[in-house]
């Protein structure tokens, strides 16, 4: 378990997968997350154990119950590299700092416990509330993809971002500063 100031990292256990089920197929959370097809919950059982497997997935929790998910894959160890991923599962409980702060917590543990050098992650371009809230953990973009998404008839573009390990003390050292 790993405690933010106000949510808490915990491990997946079984009895979360009909919640991430349910966050997974819910509209928005699923347009946002790119996701290509509904998930059945044998697809989550599956997911899950390949996650654990490959990576370091939590249960975000916040007000003392279960909100979203976050997590680390993508290990490439030669280059202290993964990546990292996050959903607040229900969109009522968006824009009241939980994302933030369950994403500067995994970037603590990235850099403080597993010794990474540079944490990625890529998004859609017009998601502005998740490029906001990784700017304000210390991420900034790399790159734009151009058209990489096929959505509701369009295509849509990507953006790449990462932090490195001094950009997110210096991001953690000014926000506890200013204990924003
Ligand atoms: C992206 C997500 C994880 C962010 O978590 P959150 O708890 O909503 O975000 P926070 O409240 O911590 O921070 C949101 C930031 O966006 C801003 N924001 C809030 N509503 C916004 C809106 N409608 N448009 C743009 N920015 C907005 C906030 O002011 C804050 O920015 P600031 O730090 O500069 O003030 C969450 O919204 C989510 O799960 N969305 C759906 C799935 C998703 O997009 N996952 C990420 C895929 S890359």
């Amino acid at each position: 378990m790993i405690r933010g100031r106000a949510v808490t990292l915990r491990p997946v256990e079984e009895r979360d997968h009909p919640l991430i089920h349910q966050w997974q197929n819910q509209p928005e959370v699923w347009w946002w997350m790119d996701y290509e097809r509904p998930f059945s919950l044998q697809d989550i059982a599956e997911s899950e154990e390949r996650s654990r497997a490959e990576g370091h997935p939590f249960i975000i929790e916040a007000e003392g119950r279960p909100v979203g998910k976050i997590g680390l894959n993508q290990f490439r160890r030669r280059d202290r590299i993964c990546s990292l991923y996050i959903y607040i599962g229900e969109p009522g409980a968006w824009g009241k700092g939980y994302g933030k702060d369950a994403i500067m917590t995994m970037l603590s543990y990235a850099f403080d416990r597993l010794d990474l050098h540079m944490v990625e992650l890529w998004s859609l371009a017009p998601n502005e509330r998740a490029l906001r809230a990784y700017r304000a953990c210390g991420f900034a973009v790399d790159a734009t993809l151009r058209e990489r998404s096929f959505k509701d008839g369009g295509f849509v573009d990507r953006v790449i971002m990462s932090v490195t390990r001094e950009e997110f003390d210096r991001t953690r050292l000014q926000r506890n500063d200013s204990q924003v």
